[in-house]
């Protein structure tokens, strides 16, 4: 990976860090889009100590919030002229419903819409890069979505509900943009990393739930194999010329039905594009 540069999104936690360690000790040049910046640098540190590399490399990047996805492009792009990894993990589930400043759910906003302006962003870097790769962190729980295309702040909220619809949307997206760009020389991959003990579910599991939560996560894998799946898709020279798949244990295994849906792929496209319209948020179009 010694000539590869590679974004991943929350990269000061779980599986995003681990998966940043590895490929920095496999030579890459790392680039974290944490949000928190004093949570980012402490895991710089850790990742740069650990990795023994100063290739690594933070900029701060808020999913929920388009303008901060915005500078952190700008930002990126004054410093790096090639993208060769674009690595989609950010993600959260939140117990109570809470909008962003533009007015849409966090959960969908945070794990699909943000990541889908930030790959938008940077298509023209990937492009320019290529052969490249996106990776879309998905999870299981999308076989348990049911995206409402009219109802996507879910008047009636349950926080598994909107997470597992937020991964449904993540794999519905892989399908869709690496049709789009087929041939581009860009492959795009979704994965579930397992299931995996880190910090999430921190903020989407209800009190009285949180006992059970604790004593299901002891079976939990660690995030040495979390992160395997990730980090195979981003530097395996296996998988190439592999696109618009699903991994699960570095392996292509079928999605849900519903996921292969090409009406619902083609619609989540649109109303992300048109969401971002609706705020006047300007993004580039990619329609081949
Ligand atoms: N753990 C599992 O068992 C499991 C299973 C299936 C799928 N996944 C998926 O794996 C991915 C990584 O999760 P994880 O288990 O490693 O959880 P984690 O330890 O909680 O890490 C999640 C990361 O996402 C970041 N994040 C949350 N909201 C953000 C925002 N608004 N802007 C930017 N970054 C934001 C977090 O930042 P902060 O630290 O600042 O909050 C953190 O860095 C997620 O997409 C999750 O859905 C996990």
């Amino acid at each position: 990976m010694d000539d590869k540069i590679v974004v991943i999104t929350g990269a000061n936690s779980g599986i995003g860090k681990e998966t940043a360690k590895v490929l920095a000790q496999m030579g890459a040049t790392v680039v974290m889009m944490c949000r928190s910046r004093e949570r980012g640098e402490e895991a710089l540190q850790e990742i740069k100590e650990k990795s023994h590399s100063e290739k690594v490399d933070l900029i701060i990047a808020d999913l929920e919030d388009p303008e901060s996805i915005k500078q952190a492009v700008d930002r990126f792009k004054v410093k790096y002229d090639k993208l060769h990894v674009l690595i989609n993990n950010a993600g959260l589930m939140l117990n109570k419903k809470k909008l962003t400043t533009l007015g849409y759910e966090k959960t969908f906003a945070i794990n699909h819409l943000g990541h889908f302006l930030l790959t938008k962003l940077l298509l023209d870097l990937l492009l320019k890069s290529a052969p490249a790769r996106i990776i879309n962190v998905s999870s299981e729980a999308h076989r348990y979505g049911n995206l409402k295309f009219e109802d996507i702040n879910m008047k009636k909220y349950k926080g598994f509900r909107a997470y597992s619809n937020s991964k449904l949307a993540n794999i519905l997206y892989t399908y869709e943009i690496a049709r789009r760009l087929e041939d581009s020389g860009i492959t795009v991959n979704a994965l579930h990393p397992g299931f995996v003990r880190t910090n999430f579910g921190n903020q989407g599991v209800r009190k009285y739930l949180k006992p059970f939560f604790k004593f299901i996560t002891l079976f939990a894998i660690n995030v040495k194999k979390g992160a395997k799946t990730s980090i195979y898709l981003a530097s395996s020279p296996e998988i190439e010329n592999i696109t618009g798949e699903y991994f699960v244990k570095s392996k292509s295994v079928k999605s849900s039905k519903i996921s292969y849906d090409i009406e619902s792929q083609k619609k989540l496209w649109e109303l992300s594009e048109s969401l971002f319209e609706e705020a006047e948020i300007e993004i580039i179009k990619y329609t081949t």
